[in-house]
C-alpha cells in the first residue's frame, strides 16, 4: 500500500502524505495543502472527505458491513440490547455487570423533567412540529444545568457521565412529554423500576387510572430499532454535532443542532416520508407502479423514500435485520398491515427494476421502522423523535471524541468563491 502521494499542478509536484485507517481505509492528507499551493479541495457535500478520524463506528458502504467498536451490527441487533449498545457507543466497551448497573441506575435517576422545564413545552402551539420543539426543548437542558453546559470533562469524567445520562434519559422523558403535549393528555412521570424502554412506552401510553404494559416483543422492538440507529458514521447530524462541538459548545447545544438537522426528510425525516408514501399508494388502490415510474424520472421530489443511501451502495444492513423484526413483531402481534405488504412489493418490483440496480438502490433502514412503530402504537408524528432518541448515544460520543481531542480545530471548510466580483456601490438614487 502507498505510505506518499504527490499531487502534480502545471510542472509543480506536491508531495502528500497518506493515512491509513485500522480497517485498512486509505485517505491522503490535504491538511497542508492550500498552504504549499494555493489550492483547496473542492468536495460538495463532502462526498469524498475525511473530516475526522474516529474509533466509534466501521462501514464500509460497498459491502454493507457496520460495526460499532468493531462489533457487528447483526450481533449487537441478536444479542445486546439498545442500552448496553449505547454504553458500548460512549465508552468503547461493553460494560461488565457492574458498570451496566451503574448506567442503568444514572439513566433512571436523570429521567424526570423538572417542573420549571415542564412550561416550555406550555408555550407552543399543540400541532407544532415535534422535532422543531425536541431542538428548542434539548438545547435549554444547557439553561437549566449550567454546570453540566461545558466541554471541558477531560478532568472531571464524572460530570461527563452525569451530562450522558441527562442527555440519553431525558431526550427519552421529553419525547414521551411531546406525544402527550400534542395529544393534549397529561404527562406521565417516569417510573424507576422500569427499563428505558419499557418506562418510555409508559410515559407514552399509560394513562391516570392504567398503567400500560409493555409485552416483551414490543419493548424487544422498541430496542432493536433504538439500537440500530445508535451511530452511524459521519451522516448529517453527527457530523453537525461535531461540528458544532468543534467551537467547544456543549454537549447539549451541540446534540441539539444534531436534532434540528436530522429532521430533514432526506435524513431522519425520511421514515415519515416512507409511511406517507405507502398509505398514499394505498388511498389510491395502486400497487406501486405509478410511485416507481415517477420516481425513475430523476425528480428529487419523486424519489421511492426509504431507498437509496449515500453511503450504501450494495445493501444497509440495519435495513435486512429491520425487515426480518417488522415480519416477526406482525407476526407475533398479530397485525395484519397493508401498509406492510405494500411495501413489500415495492422492494420486491424495485429491486427487479433496472433504474434501481444501476443505481444500486436499496431499501435503507427507514423502509421497513415505519411500520414497526405503528405496530407499536406510535404516531408518524413521532417517527423522527424515536430515531432522534436512538441516535443520542452516536451523537454523545462522537461529541466527546471533538471534545477530548487536544489537538483538534474548530470546524472551518472553504468554499470556491462564484459570486459577482469586486464593484462599487451604487447610491439608492441611481439604482435601477
Ligand atoms: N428514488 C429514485 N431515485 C433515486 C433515489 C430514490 N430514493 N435515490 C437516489 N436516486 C437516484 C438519483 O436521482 C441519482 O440519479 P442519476 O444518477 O440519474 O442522477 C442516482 O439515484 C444516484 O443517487 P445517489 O448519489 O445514490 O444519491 P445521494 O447520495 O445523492 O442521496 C439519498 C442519497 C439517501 C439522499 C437518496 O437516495 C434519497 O433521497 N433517498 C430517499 C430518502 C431516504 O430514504 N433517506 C433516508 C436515508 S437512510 C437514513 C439515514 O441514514 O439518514
Amino acid at each position: 500500500m502507498a505510505n506518499t502521494a504527490s499531487l502534480k499542478i502545471d510542472d509543480k509536484e506536491f508531495p502528500l502524505s497518506v493515512m491509513i485507517g485500522t480497517e485498512g481505509e486509505k485517505a491522503i492528507d490535504v491538511r497542508k495543502l492550500r498552504a504549499d499551493s494555493g489550492y483547496l479541495c473542492y468536495d460538495q457535500g463532502y462526498g469524498n472527505t475525511g473530516s475526522c478520524e474516529s474509533a466509534l463506528t466501521y462501514l464500509d458502504g460497498d459491502a454493507g458491513i457496520l460495526r460499532f467498536r468493531g462489533y457487528p451490527i447483526e450481533q449487537l441487533a441478536l444479542h445486546s440490547n439498545f442500552i448496553e449498545t449505547a454504553y458500548l457507543v460512549i465508552y468503547g466497551e461493553l460494560p461488565n455487570a457492574e458498570k451496566r448497573k451503574e448506567f442503568g441506575l444514572n439513566l433512571r435517576q436523570h429521567a424526570a423533567i423538572e417542573t420549571q422545564m415542564q412550561k416550555i413545552f406550555e408555550g407552543y402551539p399543540k400541532d407544532a412540529p415535534p422535532m422543531a420543539m425536541l431542538a428548542s426543548i434539548v438545547a435549554s437542558l444547557a439553561a437549566h444545568y449550567p454546570h453540566l453546559a461545558t466541554n471541558d470533562f477531560s478532568k472531571d469524567l464524572a460530570s461527563f457521565d452525569l451530562a450522558t445520562a441527562m442527555a440519553m434519559s431525558k431526550i427519552r422523558t421529553i419525547g414521551a412529554m411531546l406525544y402527550r403535549y400534542m395529544n393534549g393528555k397529561p404527562y406521565i412521570a417516569p417510573k424507576q423500576d422500569l427499563p428505558f424502554c419499557e418506562n418510555f412506552l409508559h410515559m407514552m401510553f399509560s394513562e391516570a387510572h392504567q398503567d400500560y404494559v409493555s409485552v416483551p416483543e414490543v419493548a424487544r422492538a422498541l430496542n432493536l430499532l433504538l439500537l440500530l440507529h445508535a451511530d452511524h458514521e459521519q451522516n448529517c447530524s453527527t457530523a453537525t454535532v461535531r461540528m458544532v462541538g468543534s467551537s467547544s459548545a456543549n454537549l447539549f447545544t451541540s446534540i441539539s443542532a444534531g436534532i434540528g438537522a436530522l429532521s430533514g426528510p432526506l435524513h431522519g425525516g425520511a421514515n415519515v416520508a416512507v409511511m406517507q408514501m405507502l398509505q398514499n399508494i394505498h388511498d389510491d388502490g395502486d400497487d406501486g407502479s405509478r410511485f416507481i415510474a415517477a420516481a425513475k424520472s430523476g425528480s428529487k421530489s419523486n424519489r421511492l423514500m426509504g431507498f437509496g443511501h449515500a453511503v450504501y451502495r450494495n445493501f444497509d444492513p440495519r435495513a435486512k435485520i429491520i425487515g426480518q423484526a417488522c415480519e416477526d413483531l406482525l407476526k407475533k402481534l398479530g397485525v395484519n398491515d397493508p401498509l406492510l405488504d405494500i411495501a413489500k412489493r415495492l422492494n420486491e418490483t424495485a429491486l427487479k427494476d433496472e433504474y434501481f440496480i444501476s443505481r444500486k438502490l436499496y431499501p435503507n433502514v427507514d423502509f421497513y421502522s415505519g411500520i414497526i412503530m405503528r405496530a407499536l402504537g406510535i404516531p408518524v408524528s413521532m417517527f423522527t423523535v424515536i430515531f432522534a432518541i436512538g441516535r443520542t448515544p452516536g451523537w454523545i460520543a462522537n461529541w466527546r471524541e471533538v471534545a477530548a481531542n487536544p489537538k483538534g480545530r474548530i470546524y472551518r471548510p472553504r468554499q470556491i468563491y462564484v459570486g459577482p466580483t469586486v464593484r462599487d456601490f451604487v447610491p439608492m438614487e441611481k439604482r435601477t
